[in-house]
C-alpha cells in the first residue's frame, strides 16, 4: 500500500514510523516531510497548504490512503478534496475541522450541548471588547477567533494587559484575520491534560493521555512555544477524571458534531483542565498534537493503519484501539533564540542518540554538503518508552545528551512535576 502523509514535522515523522510497523504499508511519501522523514519515506516539496498543488500531485501519483495531520490543511479542506478523487483518508473534513479553526464555533458549540468550558463573550466590535475588559473579574484570557500558529492567546493579570491583547488582535491586526473577532474567557485553574482520541464520527476512543510543557523555560517560565516536551500517561488523568470526561466532554461533544451535521472523523484533541469543579475544556484540536504524538504513538499497541482505516469506514467500534502499560517522555531540542528569532543551518551531531532513543525530525533540513542542519525554531524530539515514567525520562534526557549544535537548548525539567505528582499524590 502506499501511503500519503501531509505534513513535515515531529509529529509527521512519528506518525509515518508508526505507520511503517504494518508490512502491508509498502510505501510513504510526505508532503512535505523534513530531512529526517526523507529516510522513512519519500517527501515531496509542494507546501501543506498547497491544496490545489496536492491534489495535482495526486492525480499524477495515485495513493491509496492519506493522512492529513497538520491543522491548516484541514481547515483549508484538503480531506474534502482528496475525497472527492476517492482516495480514502484519516482527518476531519473543513466543516468538521471548524472545531479547531473557530475559537467562537467551539465555545457556541460547548454551550448549546452544555459541555463544561470556561464563560465566555465572543466580540466583533473593538469598542465593545475593550469596554468589556474595563470591568471583567481578572484575570482574563483573550482569544483570537481563528488559527493562529498557537499564539493567539493571551492570559491578562491586569486591565492594562487585558486592553493591550484586544488592541493587538483587533486593531492592529497581529494575527491577521484571525484575530478580527475574539473570545474573551473566564481564567480557569488547574492542571492541564491533553487527551487525544480516535473518533468515527460515531464511537470515541481515546489514547493514553498526556502532558505537554508548553513555557520555553524550566519551572513553567518564558514564552509559550509549540511544546518543550511530553510525558504519557499524564498522572492527573485519574480513572475517576477519565469517566468524567468521557460522559461529560467525549462523547457530548461527538454527539454535538454529529447534530449539528459535520460528524468529526480523525483525531479530535482534547486540551482539558482539571479544576476543582471537574474537568472543563480549555480548546479542541481537530488533529494529533505535536509533540503529544511522539509520546502517544509509541505506546500505541495496535497497529495504527487499522485503526485509521476504521475510522475513515465508520467500523471504530469493532476495532480494538489498546496501549500499553508503560510510560513514555519527549524531550524537545530547539534553536538557541526559540520561540523568538532564532538562526538556522547549524550543524547537528546525532551522537549515538539514535541508538538510545527515537529521535524525531521537527526542523531539519541537509545543507549543500549534504550535512544534516537546523531548519525551524523545534528541531528534533527524543522521545523513550519504559516501564515507569522515571526510567523514560532518565532514558530520553541520556539520549538527548548525545545531540550537539551551536545554540541548542531545551528544557530540563519535562517530567518532573508529573514525577512528582505520582510520588507525593499532589497536584
Ligand atoms: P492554546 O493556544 O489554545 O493551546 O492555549 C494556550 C494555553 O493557554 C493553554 O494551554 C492554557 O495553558 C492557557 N489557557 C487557555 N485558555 C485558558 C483559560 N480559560 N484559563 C486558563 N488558561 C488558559
Ligand atoms: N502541543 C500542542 C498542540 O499540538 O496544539
Amino acid at each position: 500500500m502506499k501511503i500519503l502523509v501531509i505534513g513535515g514535522g515531529g509529529r509527521e515523522h512519528a506518525i509515518i514510523r508508526k505507520l511503517k510497523e504494518n508490512p502491508e504499508v509498502t510505501e510513504v511519501v510526505a508532503i512535505p516531510g523534513n530531512a529526517g522523514i526523507a529516510r522513512d519515506a519519500e517527501c515531496v516539496s509542494i507546501k501543506a497548504t498547497d491544496i490545489d498543488g496536492i491534489v495535482d500531485y495526486v492525480k499524477a501519483h495515485p495513493v491509496d490512503f492519506a493522512v492529513v495531520a497538520p491543522d491548516d490543511p484541514l481547515a483549508l479542506g484538503c480531506v474534502d478534496r482528496l475525497h472527492a478523487l476517492g482516495v480514502p483518508c484519516f482527518g476531519p473534513d473543513a466543516k468538521a475541522a471548524r472545531i479547531e479553526a473557530s475559537k467562537v464555533f467551539a465555545k457556541d458549540l460547548m454551550k448549546k450541548y452544555g459541555i463544561p468550558t470556561a464563560a465566555y463573550e465572543v466580540f466583533d466590535d473593538p469598542k465593545a471588547a475593550l469596554e468589556y475588559v474595563r470591568t471583567c473579574p481578572l484575570p482574563t484570557v483573550v482569544k483570537a477567533d481563528g488559527l493562529a500558529l498557537g499564539k493567539g492567546v493571551v492570559i491578562c493579570f491586569s486591565r492594562q494587559d487585558a486592553e493591550a491583547a484586544v488592541t493587538a488582535a483587533m486593531v492592529e491586526s497581529v494575527f491577521g484575520k484571525s484575530g478580527s473577532r475574539i473570545v474573551i474567557e473566564e481564567f480557569l485553574e488547574g492542571p492541564e491534560v491533553s487527551v487525544l482520541s480516535f473518533t468515527d464520527g460515531h464511537v470515541v476512543k481515546p489514547m493514553v493521555s498526556s502532558m505537554d510543557h508548553k513555557r520555553a523555560g524550566d519551572n513553567d517560565t518564558g514564552l509559550n512555544t509549540g511544546g518543550m516536551g511530553t510525558i504519557a500517561p499524564n498522572p492527573c488523568y485519574t480513572p475517576e477524571v477519565a469517566k468524567r470526561c468521557m460522559d461529560e466532554i467525549f462523547l457530548p461533544t461527538i454527539h454535538a458534531m454529529a447534530q449539528e451535521g459535520c460528524p468529526f472523523k480523525g483525531c479530535l484533541y482534547f486540551g482539558l483542565m482539571v479544576t476543582k469543579d471537574g474537568p472543563k475544556v480549555i480548546e479542541y484540536n481537530c488533529r494529533f498534537g505535536d509533540p503529544e504524538t511522539q509520546v502517544v504513538l509509541p505506546l500505541l499497541k495496535s497497529d495504527l493503519l487499522t485503526v485509521m482505516r476504521a475510522v475513515e469506514n465508520e467500523t471504530l467500534a469493532d476495532t480494538p484501539v489498546e496501549f500499553s502499560d508503560g510510560a513514555a517522555c519527549c524531550v524537545m531540542l530547539a534553536s538557541g533564540g526559540y520561540p523568538g528569532k532564532y538562526e538556522k543551518g547549524k550543524v547537528i551531531d546525532m551522537g549515538r542518540a539514535e541508538e538510545m532513543a527515537q529521535v524525531y525530525h521537527s526542523g531539519t533540513a541537509r545543507n549543500e554538503s549534504g550535512a544534516l542542519v537546523t531548519a525551524g525554531g523545534r528541531v528534533l524530539g527524543v522521545s523513550c518508552t519504559a516501564d515507569t515514567l522515571e526510567e523514560a525520562i532518565q532514558k530520553a534526557y541520556a539520549a538527548a545528551a548525545e545531540i550537539k549544535w551551536d545554540g541548542m537548548t531545551l528544557r530540563h525539567d519535562i517530567g518532573r512535576r508529573a514525577l512528582s505528582i505520582l510520588n507525593k499524590g499532589e497536584m
